[in-house]
């Protein structure tokens, strides 16, 4: 037998020491890899189970189904649907504008679906005098007109509820079932060649205020109907006056303005700036003192004329900062909350979007 010489021997006691030790650490390895991925799941699950009584239920009712179903505007006119009755089922109205709402998925019906009363819609006047909708010049498309994605829709819903004359008490007037005093608002923003745009709007707009559909000013008093109209960007402040027995468009008074005795409920409705007008920079993201007294003052001013305050270009990230934001013009009675987020602002609980490192919000 051969005897193997003795250092050769050392070698290979040390050479199986170094492949057990590599085994343990391969074994070692796999054995915190597998507690890592079960504690990981374990985790996931129990993140999901603790907050599935927060997730906001999913509402079926006709709005729901019509948002399901819709289609873009083709040269036949709006997308079509069949009538339910359940149409604004379990829906809460709430004081929310949904920002550049023709941008959606669905324009009108996502909004109302979320409860938003406010939706916007940016208008370009053509040479043939058609109102498109857009958001820039370059983006409108011949189907997509004010008609097609808003006035034609809202006046089906209408037709289809009955809805009559405006402010006739008891009788239902708006859109939604669980408060039909509610008025739904159309914010008009005018892009382009506000005079040429000013007559062809009042014509388009003139069925809806003889149907008795529209809120106006009858040179005494403001008479609410199931739908507000609010014209915006530069939209002429002078015509909108011009007319002081039977006036049915009103102004979106500069809310940093709001004390100049020019803007008044009769001409007025909402009363909007944007967020750093107001209030100037926001240094990491927190609202000074002083910056939400601004707020407190600017919200009650416009309130004690009978307009609704409006703040835009809000913060939308970090959510956690853009919810706080919310939180402090909600809770100081702001008249309407300017969002890009409908389920973020309408359907969840803002103090639990980002919880447990996991974000649950921002999913619109
Ligand atoms: C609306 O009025 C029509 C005819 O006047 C009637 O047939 C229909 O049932 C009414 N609808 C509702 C929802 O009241
Ligand atoms: C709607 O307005 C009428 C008349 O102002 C009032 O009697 C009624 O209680 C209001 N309904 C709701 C749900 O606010
Ligand atoms: C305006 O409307 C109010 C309330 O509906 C009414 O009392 C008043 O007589 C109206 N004024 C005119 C000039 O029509
Ligand atoms: C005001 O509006 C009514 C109804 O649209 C119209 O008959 C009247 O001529 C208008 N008045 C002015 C001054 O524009």
């Amino acid at each position: 037998m051969r005897e193997w010489p003795e250092s050769s021997r050392t070698n290979h006691q040390l050479d199986s020491r170094k492949k057990a030790w590599s085994r343990t650490a391969v074994i070692l390895a796999a054995t915190l890899l597998c507690f890592g991925t079960i504690g990981a799941i374990t985790y996931t699950f129990l993140v999901a189970t603790l907050f599935q009584p927060y997730t906001p239920t999913q509402i079926t009712n006709g709005l729901q189904r019509v948002v399901n179903a819709w289609r873009e505007p083709t040269s036949q006119g709006s997308f079509q649907f069949e009538w339910r009755d359940d149409f604004s089922r379990d829906i809460i109205p709430k004081n929310c504008h949904s920002h550049n709402d023709y941008l959606r998925t669905v324009p009108l019906y996502e909004a109302l679906a979320a409860g938003c009363v406010g939706v916007e819609a940016d208008i370009w006047v053509t040479d043939e005098e058609e109102l498109l909708v857009g958001h820039t010049w370059k983006s409108t498309k011949k189907e997509r007109t004010l008609r097609s994605l808003y006035l034609d829709p809202l006046a089906n819903i209408f037709i289809q509820r009955n809805v009559s004359l405006a402010s006739a008490d008891d009788k239902e007037i708006g859109i939604f079932d669980t408060n039909p005093n509610v008025s739904t608002i159309l914010l008009i923003d005018f892009k382009n060649n506000p005079k040429k745009t000013w007559p062809i709007l009042l014509t388009q707009l003139q069925p809806f205020r003889e149907k008795g559909w529209l809120t106006y000013f009858n040179g005494t008093e403001l008479v609410p109907g199931p739908l507000t109209i609010v014209a915006t960007g530069d939209a002429p402040f002078d015509l909108i006056q011009a007319n002081n027995t039977d006036r049915f468009v009103f102004l979106d008074a500069p809310l940093d303005d709001i004390s100049n005795p020019a803007y008044t409920s009769e001409n007025s409705y909402y009363a909007s700036v944007s967020l750093s007008q107001a209030v100037g920079h926001v240094w990491f993201n927190r609202l000074s003192s002083k910056q939400v007294d601004i707020i407190k003052t600017q919200i009650k001013a416009a309130a004690d004329k009978g307009l609704k305050s409006r703040y835009w270009s809000t913060p939308s990230w970090p959510i956690s900062f853009r919810d706080k934001i919310w939180f402090t013009l909600v809770s100081n009675h702001v008249g309407m909350l300017n969002v890009d987020d409908l389920a973020g602002a309408t359907r969840w609980n803002w103090h639990w979007c980002v919880i447990a490192g996991l974000r649950l919000c921002d999913n619109s």
